[in-house]
């Protein structure tokens, strides 16, 4: 133990803590962690606080000299985890189940110990190879042929945000050059989704700048489901109108009551209208690697792209959501920017693909770790039996 340790009992000044105490503590916490899993069910679900009442127990500064990991994880035990809504509750009904697991937590740890900056395969080959492998796994777990490829990004609303981009950019309308602003050879430009999609659509229309009034959102039957035959009829509507239809949002799953929109009678319209169409699959389509459940993603495989989110059902920690699309050019299109701090010499190798060039963030995590982990834990069957047991419990019972 070196001196300063000795009498502050923590870290040397100019150093990281210690080896030793990072496992001490790192013991303490992955037990203080199995504790809370095995007692979660005693806490209260909702947090018991009011607003600003953690904020009015915290030092308004911060500490000058630091402080000790005891205090610190006193803190975690007796402030914050009371502040906290329990998601891994048994009786946690609201939203969607979570889905955090033990292997998706060792995930998370060793991504922070690594710490990989994975923007170009030089800077984290494993984190870009291994995504590879685990979205190829994925795929074909949920039965989508290969001509899709998969990237992962934060959240569901990311990756629809990427999707609409592709799908703009497949139009050929130097939107990436020339931008929106002022354009007299440029109609609106329509995207379309049902009126029960997620707000993230029309979030992903705004942030692009195309206006929500380029959302048009068409109305769903009594069960909830995109009326594809309303949709036909807006696209040639919008069409005699001289807009540009371009892009239609499916949902299997919907975020209010998990309806699924008719994805072929839907792709059956954008074939003849030449649309891209992407599936909102964020929530429900974990539910395809359940054999007896594949139905769910019926036609899918007619989608140009389709979201996914292993952190809604797949016991994966928050965040990791994923893109599958059948033109990664459009998204490299629509996103590639290599200034001279980013070449490598492994430039052009196709296993060089470099997941920044694919979307907004030049830094990314390494998630697939976590992903991989999961698969390789729980396995396809024991992944799909448990999606099988979340819907036996959700059924009402039979009398
Ligand atoms: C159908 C659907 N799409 C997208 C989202 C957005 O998910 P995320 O929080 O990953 O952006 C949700 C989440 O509620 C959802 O239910």
């Amino acid at each position: 133990m070196q001196q300063e340790e000795k009498e502050h009992g923590f870290a040397p000044p100019l150093g990281d803590m210690s080896a030793d105490d990072f496992r001490r503590y790192g013991r303490e916490v992955v037990d203080w962690i199995a504790d809370y899993f095995e007692t979660v069910e005693r806490r209260p679900v909702l947090a018991r606080v009011e607003p600003d009442e953690l904020i009015a127990k915290l030092p308004a500064s911060p500490p000058a000299a630091g402080e000790s990991m005891d205090a610190i994880l006193s803190d975690v035990g007796s402030l914050i985890a009371p502040a906290l809504t329990h998601w891994s509750h048994p009786s946690f009904f609201a939203y969607f189940a979570t889905s955090t697991s033990a292997p998706g937590i060792f995930g998370e740890m060793l991504c922070a110990a690594f710490d990989a900056k994975a923007l170009l395969w030089r800077t984290a080959p494993a984190a870009q190879e291994l995504e590879e492998v685990a979205l190829s796994w994925l795929r074909q777990m949920i039965g989508l042929p290969e001509t899709f490829s998969g990237i992962i990004y934060d959240t569901a609303s990311v990756s629809s945000l990427h999707a609409i981009t592709a799908a703009r950019e497949s139009l050929g309308l130097k939107i990436r050059e020339e931008g929106m602003a002022g354009r007299a050879d440029l109609p609106l430009l329509r995207v379309y989704c049902s009126e029960q999609a997620h707000s993230s659509i029309e979030k992903a229309v705004i942030t692009l700048g195309l206006g929500q009034r380029s959302l048009r959102k068409i109305p769903a039957d009594a069960e909830f489901r995109m009326d594809a035959e309303a949709l036909a009829r807006a696209v040639e509507e919008d069409e005699r109108d001289g807009a540009i239809p371009f892009c239609v949002v499916a949902t299997v799953g919907t975020t209010s009551t998990t309806s699924i929109d008719p994805v072929a009678a839907i792709a059956d319209v954008c074939e003849r209208h030449r649309l891209w169409l992407h599936v909102d699959a964020a929530y429900a389509g974990s539910a395809g690697i359940v054999p007896e459940f594949r139905y769910v993603l019926a036609a899918c495989e007619r989608a140009d792209t389709l979201t996914l989110n292993p952190h809604k059902w797949l016991l994966t920690p928050f965040d990791l959501s994923v893109l599958y699309c059948r033109r990664m050019d459009l998204l490299h299109r629509a996103f590639s920017l290599v200034p001279e701090y980013l070449r490598t010499l492994e430039a052009g190798w196709r296993q060089a693909r470099n997941h920044s060039e694919y979307g907004i963030q030049l830094g990314r995590r390494f998630r697939a770790l976590k992903l991989w982990m999961i698969i390789r834990y729980f396995g396809r069957e024991g992944l799909a039996a448990r999606i099988r047991e979340h819907c036996r419990l959700a059924r009402p019972p039979m009398n």
